[in-house]
């Protein structure tokens, strides 16, 4: 019998070696890329692995909580994206995801009091579990604004999980009941996390350069 390699399916395809070539330089240039985005930070917080960990932590304990129960995630785009997909995948309950979209930096580094949401209609919580997801709790304005807003929709119940919290005193108490890590007051990208919307796929955490941000600005 012909080996499937010599079948007309395969033939026309390029050996192994040619597919390396043709990998090779974007991966190259992929590694580069990464390794420029990394530059410009000042130290990495953490690293993917320790994120990870992190999660596995986290989603043991709110599927340990929520056992027995059905959860609605509310996710903050665009910042909690990367941590949704990893943290999500992590918790084996019955689930449903909603989105909303705010904005509170509009392009700078210092948050604004006014909290722009992007979308007309707010999920819909009434007689829901609901766990909001951020990426960092900063002033308090986000994560206040939207709790506020869906209780008033009638939610069972409504928990907030972010994955870093900066030691700071803030004008809103929040307090949230999940927490991936505590950091100090600076600002950071990766894993989401951007600086005029660059850096969200830095596969880690970390304290962007002062002197970048003042020229970018
Ligand atoms: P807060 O309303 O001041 O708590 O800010 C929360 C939002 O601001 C987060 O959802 C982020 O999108 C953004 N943010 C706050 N701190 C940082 C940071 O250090 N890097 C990137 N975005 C941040
Ligand atoms: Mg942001």
């Amino acid at each position: 019998m012909q080996p499937p390699w010599e079948s007309g399916r395969f033939r026309n395809r390029p050996s192994l070696t040619e597919a390396r070539r043709d990998i090779f330089p974007s991966l190259t240039k992929m590694i580069a890329d990464i390794r420029a985005m990394q530059a410009d930070l000042d130290r990495i917080l953490f690293d993917e692995a320790t994120i990870h960990r992190r999660l596995d932590e986290l989603a043991a304990r709110i599927s340990h909580d929520y056992r027995g129960r059905e959860l609605t995630v509310v996710a903050i785009l665009n910042g909690s994206i990367i941590l949704v997909a990893d943290l999500l995948r992590r918790i084996p309950l019955p689930l449903k995801l909603d989105c909303v979209s705010v904005a509170s930096y509009h392009g700078g580094v210092t948050p604004s009091d006014e909290l722009i949401f992007r979308q007309v209609s707010l999920p819909d919580v009434a007689g829901r579990h609901v766990l909001i997801l951020d990426d960092v709790l900063d002033s308090g304005a986000t994560l206040a604004s939207i709790r506020e807003k869906l209780e008033t929709a009638g939610p069972l119940n409504v928990r907030t999980c972010v994955l870093l919290v900066k030691k700071k005193a803030r004008a809103r108490v929040v307090d949230p009941d999940y927490v991936g890590f505590e950091i100090a007051d600076e600002f950071v990208v990766g894993y989401g996390l951007d600086y005029l919307e660059r850096y969200r796929n830095l596969p880690c955490i970390g304290v962007l350069r002062k002197d970048l941000i003042a020229r970018m600005a």
